[in-house]
């Protein structure tokens, strides 16, 4: 399994391009299944969800070509079938969650589907409840069997689903559904991810009409019939990884400017990062950050969008780990969130955890030594700690990194970083 050995201990200088959201381009390939259309997708990073999600659809009957960052989709051929059911098979839906999202879309187009029921992951147990509840009142059925979630429909009906909680996937699934519903679906308490907006971008390129992207009450009308000439689509930076960036830089004493971000979308961190003694200045599609010898410490609480993403709540816990004084992060969005805690805790971090709060003091400095990563993000703090570290830092189990940031070690490198991969 490959490995990352970071040198710890340079500031990161210069400047480098945030790449395409993940999370916004995995719904934006399952949402192509829905037109017939050649799509052109731009500024889509080539990561391992990415790779995932494409053998999805091609196994579906699309065919999807690279060209650099551009990825150019047509139909192939007609949807496999297993008696009356399309079915998306465990072993390419099981890799990654987001892969249930192609339920939503399977059915606004099919009365019979089998999609395989996506397991929990190291940050909890992340159940489907929402989104299938919300199936139901749109007119699908539903029963497990066998691993597999099995959908049987006549016609949808448009309704009005109010979510009890504000999932950003279950928001997805359900506007893919209502695009091939005849009439108005409302989501109520619907998620307000930037991610959310540029699926709703692309889904009124194919006909759909959308009302209310980017608030927590949206409406969708189907298209009676999807677009079917070509449709070319960029999508938006992704804010997770500009955020992990704007992190590191800050954790390393660095100075770097971000190319290629929209700087609103990552305002609760420049906002909170300001506040701990970071300079930031924002100029059309950049970030410049300017890091300071004392870090003061502040307190975070993760909360759906527009609050602090749960996605960059291990990478800030790093650079409180570095503060001056203590801080407190409360975790509400994942219930399992702070395994990477015990990883800066061997590294020289001090972190008490109590239920859903972490609390940090502070310590001069962190000290390299070998580190397991357990999730995607975790894996994000882990590489910032061993940035900012005195010493040598060993990073295993790097695959989950490989699955949300493109060419990392090269973008590390070309900010001075003194990092490595190893087979
Ligand atoms: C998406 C992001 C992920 C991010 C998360 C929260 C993608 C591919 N992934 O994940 O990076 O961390 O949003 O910002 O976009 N829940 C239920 N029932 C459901 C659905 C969710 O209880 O049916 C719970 C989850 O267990 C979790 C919370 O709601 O505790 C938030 O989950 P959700 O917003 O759905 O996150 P994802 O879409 O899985």
């Amino acid at each position: 399994m490959d490995k990352l050995i970071i040198q710890g201990g340079k500031k990161l200088e210069g400047e480098i391009n945030i790449s395409g959201a993940k999370n916004s381009a995995l719904p934006i390939l399952f949402a192509t299944m829905l037109t017939d259309a050649d799509v052109v997708l731009e500024n889509v990073p080539k990561l391992m969800d990415i790779y995932g999600a494409i053998s999805i659809i091609e196994y579906l009957g699309k065919k999807v070509v690279w060209l650099g960052n551009t990825l150019k989709i047509v139909s192939s051929k007609s949807i496999p079938k297993e008696g009356k059911y399309v079915v998306a098979p465990y072993d390419l839906i099981r890799k990654m969650r987001a892969s249930f999202l192609i339920s939503g879309v399977l059915l606004a187009k099919n009365k019979n589907i089998k999609v395989a029921l996506p397991g929990g992951c190291a940050i909890g147990v992340r159940p489907v409840d929402i989104h299938i509840s919300a199936f139901e009142q749109l007119g699908c059925k539903h029963y497990l069997q066998e691993g597999y979630v099995v959908f049987n429909r006549e016609k949808l009906n448009s309704a009005k689903v109010k979510f009890k909680y504000p999932s950003v996937g279950a928001t997805e699934n359900v506007m893919l559904l209502a695009s091939g519903i005849d009439g108005e679906t409302i989501i109520e308490n619907a998620a307000q991810e930037p991610e959310i907006v540029d699926l709703a971008n692309f889904l009124k390129k194919i006909g759909v009409k959308i009302v209310g992207d980017g608030s927590n009450k949206i409406s969708i009308y189907g298209a009676k019939k999807f677009n079917n000439t070509k449709i070319v689509h960029r999508i938006i930076p992704d804010r997770i990884e500009t955020g992990t960036y704007v992190i590191a830089v800050s954790a390393t004493k660095g100075e770097v400017i971000l190319k290629n971000v929209i700087f609103q979308h990552n305002k609760t961190l420049i906002k909170k990062l300001k506040s701990c003694g970071i300079k930031i200045f924002l100029e059309n599609n950049s970030i410049y950050i300017k890091s300071t010898k004392k870090i003061k410490s502040k307190n975070i609480v993760t909360s759906p969008y527009p609050g602090f993403p749960t996605d960059l709540q291990a990478q800030f816990m790093v650079l409180m780990s570095l503060s001056k004084g203590k801080s407190v992060i409360k975790e509400t969005v994942f219930e399992n969130r702070f395994v990477h805690a015990a990883e800066l805790q061997r590294m020289g971090a001090n972190i008490r955890i109590k239920g859903n709060s972490a609390y940090i003091y502070g310590v001069e400095k962190l000290i390299g030594c070998p580190v397991m990563v357990s999730d995607l993000r975790a894996g994000a703090a882990l590489v910032i700690a061993g940035l900012a570290a005195e010493g040598k830092t060993i990073i295993n189990r790097i695959y989950h990194l490989d699955r949300g940031y493109e060419m990392l070690e090269q973008k590390l490198s070309k900010l001075g970083a003194n990092i490595k991969r190893i087979k």
